[in-house]
């Protein structure tokens, strides 16, 4: 890696599913001129493309090889993978657990290890995820561990649905994001869990103004220490 892309800042937001960092972290990098690394987006990607291809969410060895060489696209807020725009396939309940399922794979994990490590470039990059702060970029210069009630967490991706237009049953969607939390944090290669330098922030209760305040107001706090101000 280059010196100056190894010396980017970065700012690692990690947290359950539907815990607020998609939105959260799109605001923080926007507002700082940051790049952005969606790291859920890579698992979610793999996921689709073993469905596409008909291989099994267990085969390790060729989950691992598709992920190595997974042709994908970020960039004005589409994802393109092997030229097919699959930024609202990769949305999808199947491969949200899809994603859940191959996350758990160490062969999966290093092979897209590579491939996030590269979105940091000057001035900066906001990665969000499971492992940002504990295992991809364990030297950012802000962890934040966002959390927020699996009810509330439940009832955000209902409104989400809800919003879109699609049908939804609150009660079932607990139920995964619960399985899912249980599939995440269980898991023994990088399960999700707060690295022991990172800032708690429980969004329960609170508004996406505030949320990006916070993250915002610790990060210059940081940069300015840093700076020896
Ligand atoms: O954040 P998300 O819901 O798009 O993530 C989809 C799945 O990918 C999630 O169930 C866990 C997994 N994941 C992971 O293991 N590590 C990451 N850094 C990001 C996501």
């Amino acid at each position: 890696m280059p010196v100056e892309a190894a010396a980017a800042p970065v700012i690692a937001i990690d947290g359950p599913s539907a815990s607020g960092k998609g939105t959260i972290s799109e605001r923080v990098a926007a507002a700082l001129g940051f790049h952005y690394l969606d790291s859920g987006a890579l698992y979610r990607l793999v996921a689709l493309a073993a469905l596409r291809a008909d291989i099994d969410l267990d085969d390790e060895t060729a989950l691992a090889a598709l992920a190595l060489d997974l042709d994908v696209q970020f960039g004005g807020g589409v994802i393109i993978l092997s030229k097919q725009n699959v930024t609202d396939d990769i949305r999808s309940e199947i491969c949200g657990m899809g994603a859940s399922k191959v996350a758990a794979l160490p062969g999966v994990r290093a092979a897209l290890l590579a491939r996030q490590q590269a979105f940091r470039k000057p001035p900066g990059l906001v990665a969000e995820g499971r492992d940002m702060g504990t295992v991809v970029f364990p030297d950012a210069q802000l962890k934040v561990f966002l959390t927020a009630s699996a009810e509330v967490r439940a009832g955000r991706r209902y409104k989400q649905l809800k919003e879109k237009g699609i049908d939804a049953n609150i009660r079932l969607l607990l139920q995964e994001l619960r399985e899912r939390d249980q599939r995440d944090s269980a898991r023994s290669v990088a399960p999700l869990q707060k690295a022991v330098d990172a800032r708690e922030l429980d969004s329960t209760g609170l508004g996406i103004e505030e949320i990006v305040r916070q993250v915002l107001d610790w990060y210059r706090q940081k940069a300015a220490g840093s700076l020896g101000q």
